[in-house]
């Protein structure tokens, strides 16, 4: 998350997306969840969020850019009331979301929202009155990706997702991506409930897939990896027409992020990436973002010109 602004009545930060590089699937668990192998990355495709100090009792959001609930239904106002309850405190709050990344897109958007207001408000409340662990465990209540965001960079998840082991920035190869949203939602149970799990083996080697994410490995591109990509394309044979024909048309692999419906393809740099969001374009497959990952995951007040690209 990068900090915009901080001051006693206002913090604003960016919040940025993600990418799954590595989904593996270990098993079904009793609560329902699937136990997880993943490596997140966070890309340059931020929301914005604005958190201030009101008079008005309660906590009320305002949303532009992309269609999303602005009640109780939005994860941004539930990580608010939560953390505001679990810190005993009675200020109302008053957040403003610009939303930029899409929805049911496997892009993580709404996690990383859920995690920037707990920071943002813990910031405006008092750094210090709450500690990393309890805001870990909130952003768990909140959703299995939301512990990530608190993070964020590149990092191992485990368990349904919560349990975080950084990957060393200084250490990790950075990449550009173009990113697609093929303009149509995916739902997670639903492509959970189409995984057969006696499809996935062999497993993937997790540990094979970071050594080739260090900045020692060679040059080409890591073995990406989704477990959810079959039982996502089950699900959603026009996407997965809509995949095999951007592959077939531009020549490039597209991968799969989360339980879909965005792919994305790592480019040369960013003029090769402006060349495949034309192509796409032309192709009409659908909105393409241009962006790199890792994001900065800085907690300083800083301006970040490298805004992602769209058209
Ligand atoms: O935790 P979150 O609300 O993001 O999960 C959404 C849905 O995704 C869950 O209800 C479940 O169907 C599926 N899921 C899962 N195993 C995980 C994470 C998510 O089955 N580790």
């Amino acid at each position: 998350m990068i900090v915009l602004e901080a001051n006693e009545r206002r913090v604003a930060v960016r919040a940025p997306a993600k990418l799954n590089l590595y989904l593996d699937v270990l098993g079904k668990r009793g609560d329902g969840f699937h136990e997880l192998e993943s490596v997140m990355q966070t890309i340059t495709l931020y929301d914005e969020l604005v958190v201030e100090r009101s008079d008005a009792p309660g906590v009320r959001l305002r949303v532009e850019g992309r269609e999303c609930p602005s009640g109780p239904g939005n994860l941004v106002v539930r990580a608010a009331e939560t953390l505001l309850s679990a810190m005993q405190e009675r200020t109302g709050l008053s957040l403003f979301l610009q939303k930029n990344t899409p929805l049911g897109a496997g892009l993580g958007g709404g996690s990383s929202d859920a995690a920037g207001t707990l920071l943002a408000v813990a910031r405006l409340l008092g750094e210090g009155r709450v500690d990393r662990d309890e805001l870990s465990r909130i952003a768990a209540t909140l959703g299995s990706d939301v512990p990530f965001f608190l993070i964020g960079g590149t990092a191992i998840a485990r368990g349904r997702g919560e349990r975080i082991e950084p990957i060393e920035a200084s250490d990790t190869r950075s990449f550009d991506y173009v990113v697609l949203y093929p303009g149509r939602e995916a739902s997670t149970p639903r492509v959970y409930g189409a995984l057969d799990l006696s499809l996935t083996f062999p497993r993937h080697n997790l540990r094979h897939f970071c050594q080739q994410l260090r900045r020692s490995a060679a040059d080409n591109v890591p073995n990406y990896y989704n477990a959810l990509t079959t039982p996502f394309r089950a699900s959603y044979p026009e996407l997965a027409r809509l995949q095999d024909r951007v592959v077939a048309e531009t020549g490039r692999v597209f991968h799969v992020t989360g339980s879909g419906s965005a792919m994305f393809c790592v480019v040369r740099d960013e003029a090769d990436g402006e060349g495949l969001l034309q192509e796409l374009g032309d192709m009409r497959a659908g909105e393409a973002f241009s962006c790199r990952g890792p994001a900065p995951s800085s907690d300083r007040t800083t301006a970040d010109p490298s805004a992602a690209g769209s058209r």
